[in-house]
């Protein structure tokens, strides 16, 4: 099924059609919308735009409504068969009716693997740059949104059927690693037992006995800049200390290849990955080795890439340093520093002229913390201005900055521990695992429970899905952009919009479907007649231009309301319409087909934002 078969679409379609044809010219501006019906009696949707388009044509508006509904059933909009004749009430509202054939039809069409999502052929990939840890530290629960919503935007595009490249640009080289490796050496740390909590405490205090400005810096953490911004600041420090002599002097070792040091910085990536890995295969994320392309990957493109700044004439020399100005706002960008070290920004320059170019990306997508903002709106018009956004067959590829908010504790400051330190990510996995098990457990205890009787290492599978569903969900449901207060209880709960409310909708239609068994008539034909019927239909055939839409907007929080909307109907439905009980087979065996649509959809979805979905609760 395609959105021109989709019938919703279909109307929708039409009715921007007949008010143009209605309205001619007068048309511009009316709001063709379909709004869904408030009453089930009054139709399935309303149109509204007699009224306003009456106004501007100066006529009455039960007679554009008339003139309306003809141009709707004209033979050219094919609605014959889709919608029943239109009704005129109050004022001029048309009240338009689905065709239960119609309905019956579509979903059929989408009863399928695809469930009704076309693959969309576009010759160019799409690169998402996601999680971005920095070697030497622990992940923590700002990252937990750079990975989470950044592999669930790279399924959205996987469904709807594009290539993807998810790249994570580990923060693996410069200064700052460089201290933590000659703070590590000369404390000659054993190398063979490093953990990532030795490696992180060397960080910090290489950090702190290198620092300058003891103020700036501790803004420049707080505020996440990143190690670059930070070494960046404590590089302007006129005094450089002693420290930061021996770390420069570290970083050239490293960058020339010395065989120690390129053995020990190659340990220290492996010791940070190795817990990444963990905290992302725990997530279910498909961020792997593969997606690594951090920092130190592009060290060999740099120059060039500052000169072929400088040849363009982008690049200006600034007090020794080389910046890249532009028109519309002060703030140069520091591309090359006087002492002829690259920056942050000369890195992310590299990168994205790799994946527009070499990974041929028409949509490059960075899920970074919002607060980076002003750096990739310098670096997306850099890469515009030296044309590398460009590519070869003249596409010009989108750049965009998921810019995401801060996880907040209930004090509504950025969430912390006790003591002030940042959570280990890690942790909270933990804490959400523990409440899922317990979640489960309990309810495993009661007789009637389908997980009865289940051996704990299958209870404690269930409630790890369930404690990572809560904390996913709740990072995906709302608008990405918004800071969210992390509160375990609610996003655990089994009701209201949770992940573990969706689970559960999920396992019930699945004890529903193993009950029906083998009397389920696959192919039955389906039959929408009661007004729940209806409405989950109608939501279920949205299921395509809903995933569409998630994708093309990057807002997962479409799918999970979409989501939400299914499990919540479902359950009207199955309050109202009997399925096993029901005697008649015909309509028996339609609504299990219904409710196998339903369970399929909801898999799928859940699927989509990379939470599991088991088949018992
Ligand atoms: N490592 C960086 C930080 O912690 C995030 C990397 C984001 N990606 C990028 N291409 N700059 O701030």
């Amino acid at each position: 099924m395609n959105a021109v078969q989709d019938p919703v679409a279909r109307v929708e379609a039409a009715a921007v059609a007949a008010v143009e044809a209605v309205g001619g010219d007068a048309a511009t501006g009316v709001d063709a919308a379909l709004k869904p019906s408030a009453k089930p009696e009054f139709g399935d949707f309303q149109l509204n735009a007699a009224m306003a388009l009456a106004k501007k044509l100066g006529r009455k508006p039960r007679e554009v409504a008339v003139d309306l509904a003809a141009a709707l059933m004209s033979p050219a909009l094919g609605l014959k068969g889709v919608i029943a004749e239109p009704e005129i009430a109050g004022p001029g509202f048309l009240n338009l009716r689905l065709e239960p054939d119609a309905l019956a039809i579509a979903l059929a069409g989408m009863d399928d693997d695809r469930l009704g999502i076309e693959p969309e052929m576009k010759p160019h990939g799409v690169t998402i740059d996601v999680c971005g840890v920095n070697v030497a530290k622990q992940m923590h629960v700002g990252h937990l949104r750079s990975t989470v919503i950044g592999d669930t935007v790279a399924r959205l595009f996987e469904r709807i059927g594009r290539t993807v490249h998810r790249q994570n640009h580990l923060g693996d080289w410069g200064l700052p690693i460089a201290m933590t490796l000659h703070s590590l050496l000369s404390r000659k740390v054993d190398f063979a037992t490093l953990d990532l909590d030795t490696l992180n405490v060397a960080y910090r205090d290489a950090q702190l006995e290198a620092r300058g400005d003891g103020r700036g810096l501790a803004a420049a953490i707080a505020n996440h800049c990143g190690p670059h911004r930070i070494a960046e600041l404590e590089t302007q420090e006129e005094s450089a200390g002693a420290a930061q002599t021996a770390a420069r002097e570290a970083l050239v070792r490293l960058q020339s290849g010395d065989a120690n040091m390129v053995t020990a910085w190659k340990r220290l990536i492996e010791v940070t990955m190795k817990e990444v890995y963990r905290a992302c295969d725990l997530l279910g994320t498909k961020i792997a080795p593969e997606s690594e392309r951090g920092e130190s990957s592009f060290r060999d493109e740099l120059a060039e890439v500052v000169d072929t700044f400088v040849r363009s004439e982008l690049a200006v020399e600034d007090d020794g340093a080389l910046v890249v100005r532009f028109d519309d706002r002060d703030r140069p960008m520091l591309i090359r520093k006087r002492d002829g070290g690259f920056l942050y920004a000369t890195t992310d320059l590299a990168a994205l002229r790799y994946r527009v170019q070499e990974l041929d990306s028409d949509e490059v997508i960075y899920v970074v913390d919002a607060r980076q903002r002003d750096h990739f709106r310098d670096v997306f018009d850099a890469c515009r201005k030296i044309g590398w956004s460009t590519l070869p067959d003249g596409v010009e590829s989108k750049l965009v900055h998921l810019g995401f908010g801060t996880v907040l504790g209930a004090d509504k400051k950025p969430l912390k521990t006790r003591s002030g330190a940042n959570f280990k990510l890690m942790d909270l996995l933990q804490a959400a695992v523990d409440r899922g098990t317990e979640a489960v457990t309990i309810r495993a205890a009661e007789p009637h429970a389908p997980t009865h009787g289940l051996p704990p290492s299958e209870l404690a599978a269930i409630g790890r899905a369930v404690g990572i569903a809560a904390i996913k969900y709740a990072d995906l449901s709302g608008d990405s952009a918004r800071d969210y207060v992390f509160d375990l209880d609610r996003m655990i709960a089994f009701e209201g919009d949770t992940g573990p409310y969706l689970q559960y909708a999920h396992a019930r239609l699945c004890s529903l479907l193993e009950k029906a068994g083998d009397e389920a008539d696959t192919d039955a034909s389906f039959r929408i007649e009661a007004p729940e019927e209806r409405r989950l239909a109608l939501l279920l055939l949205r299921y395509p231009a809903t995933m569409q839409a998630a994708a093309h907007s990057l807002e997962a929080s479409r799918l999970c309301r979409f989501l939400y909307g299914v499990a919540t109907e479902f359950s009207s439905f199955y309050s109202a319409c009997p399925v096993l009980k029901t005697e008649d087979s015909g309509i028996r065996n339609a609504r299990i087909r219904l409710v196998r649509l339903t369970r399929n959809v909801l898999r799928d979805g859940l699927g989509t934002l990379g939470i599991g979905a088991p088949t018992r609760m």
